[in-house]
């Protein structure tokens, strides 16, 4: 999907600079063209020279290069370009672009282009961390900028943790998902997952074990497929993937929030393990043992049901909505129940017994349950399962790759 597709790679000034080498003859290899554009910090990492080299292409490095002005301005070579990515985005770069701040060559594309933009954060732990790049990183998600990592693992600075540039591999696979000109190009497509926490005081709160896995492979593959997607994600374990919308959210109610802010939608996907209650009476301060040995009582409040309540819009319903049954016994009796009564179009079912290994494990098997009765799925990794819900939406979506029916943001 990448071959004959140009890609204006933006070199930011990192020790990660190195695998944006590895990335152009990845990129090149998979058929697209290559145009390197190099901070000024970045070529203290990496020299033209070899950018230039392994893209076969001239490489960008100053804003007033006459020569280049002359040849292309920088307006073009922003508008030339079928996706801009930049790697390694590093703090710096994602403080300008979060802010609109144009002073070199790299910021300046950034701001007129009219392509979508992939970013592969690397930075030290502690910058990844810091408020301010979370606030960016938030406020470019918002801008519909697609993330590629940051991964955790040991970084060039001794320490550990998130903010180290997602492998090559990676960002190709990103770079091409980006790209992707499949049958849900232009249709929006909303993926509910992971737990949520409901809290009980400052410190403490209610969960379950879900890790995210299937929700975040849903996501995957529906952007693989070239849906747009935004992906409401309560704290799950596993990270969420490259090239959609994410959108974290904490409770049910958060969640809900979310839900209703990001529709219209083509298709939603409720994959998330939502608490079904919450603490009503929730703490403002750490709840105390006291010395008489009194235990705490909890008085629990029902959440709101997203799936019931987004089935049941009378206006702006997405055409399409998937719910999720985990049972533990009489699995297809009670999923098929639970589509009637909340009023969705499909539920995916599937048996969470502790001795199927499916919850939290690598593999599921799933019955989807619709109006013509049901399929049930042989047991198979949970991005097979995936890739098989994402090709069937699409099918009934009738996506036709033509953007523009109802339920969609283009
Ligand atoms: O009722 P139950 O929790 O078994 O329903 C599961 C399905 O409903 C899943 O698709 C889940 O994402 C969704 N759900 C929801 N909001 C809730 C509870 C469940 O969207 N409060």
């Amino acid at each position: 999907m990448l071959a004959g597709k140009r890609i204006l790679l933006i070199i930011g000034g990192g020790v990660a600079a190195f695998k944006s080498l590895t990335l152009i003859r990845i990129l090149r290899e998979r058929g697209a063209s290559v145009v390197p554009v190099l901070t000024p910090a970045a070529r203290e990492f990496v020299t033209p020279l070899s950018a230039s080299a392994l893209a076969a292409e001239r490489v960008y490095t100053e804003l007033f290069d006459l020569t280049g002005e002359a040849e292309m301005g920088h307006i073009e070579l922003s508008r030339d370009a079928d996706l801009v990515v930049v790697a390694p985005a590093t703090a710096d770069l994602l403080g300008k672009m979060a802010n609109g701040l144009a002073n070199d060559l790299a910021s300046t594309v950034l701001m007129a282009t009219d392509k979508r933009v992939l970013v592969a954060p690397a930075m030290n732990v502690r910058m990844w961390q810091h408020p301010a790049t979370q606030r960016n990183v938030a406020t470019l998600t918002g801008d519909g900028v697609l993330f590629a990592g940051p991964t955790e693992g040991a970084m060039a600075c001794g320490e550990f943790g998130p903010g180290r540039m997602a492998e090559p591999e990676e960002i190709a696979n990103a770079t091409r998902d980006a790209l992707a000109d499949g049958p849900l190009r232009g249709r929006h497509v909303l993926v509910t997952s992971g737990p949520t926490h409901e809290p009980i005081d400052p410190v403490r709160y209610i969960a379950n074990r879900s890790s995210g896995a299937q929700g975040t492979a849903i996501a995957r593959a529906l952007a693989g497929l070239g849906a747009e997607v935004t992906f409401v994600t309560g704290p799950a374990e596993v990270p969420p993937p490259a090239g959609v919308r994410v959108v974290r959210v904490e409770t049910a109610r958060d969640m809900l929030a979310a839900v209703q802010d990001a529709l219209p939608a083509a298709a939603a996907v409720f994959a998330a393990a939502v608490a079904d209650w919450r603490v009503a009476s929730q703490s403002g301060n750490k709840i105390k043992k006291d010395a008489a040995g009194t235990l705490p009582q909890l008085d629990f409040a029902e959440n709101p049901d997203i799936l019931a309540t987004v089935s049941q819009m009378q206006t702006g319903r997405p055409a399409l909505v998937v719910g999720f049954a985990a049972e533990t016994d009489d699995v297809i009796a009670s999923a098929t129940a639970k589509r009637a009564r909340k009023g969705c179009d499909w539920i995916v079912a599937n048996d969470v017994s502790p001795e199927t290994g499916i919850m939290g494990g690598s593999e599921n098997a799933v019955h989807l349950i619709h109006a013509d009765g049901r399929e049930d799925w042989p047991r198979m990794t949970k991005d097979l399962v995936a890739a098989k819900l994402a090709a069937r939406i699409a099918i009934a979506l009738g996506a036709t790759g033509e953007p523009g029916e109802q339920g969609d943001t283009t």
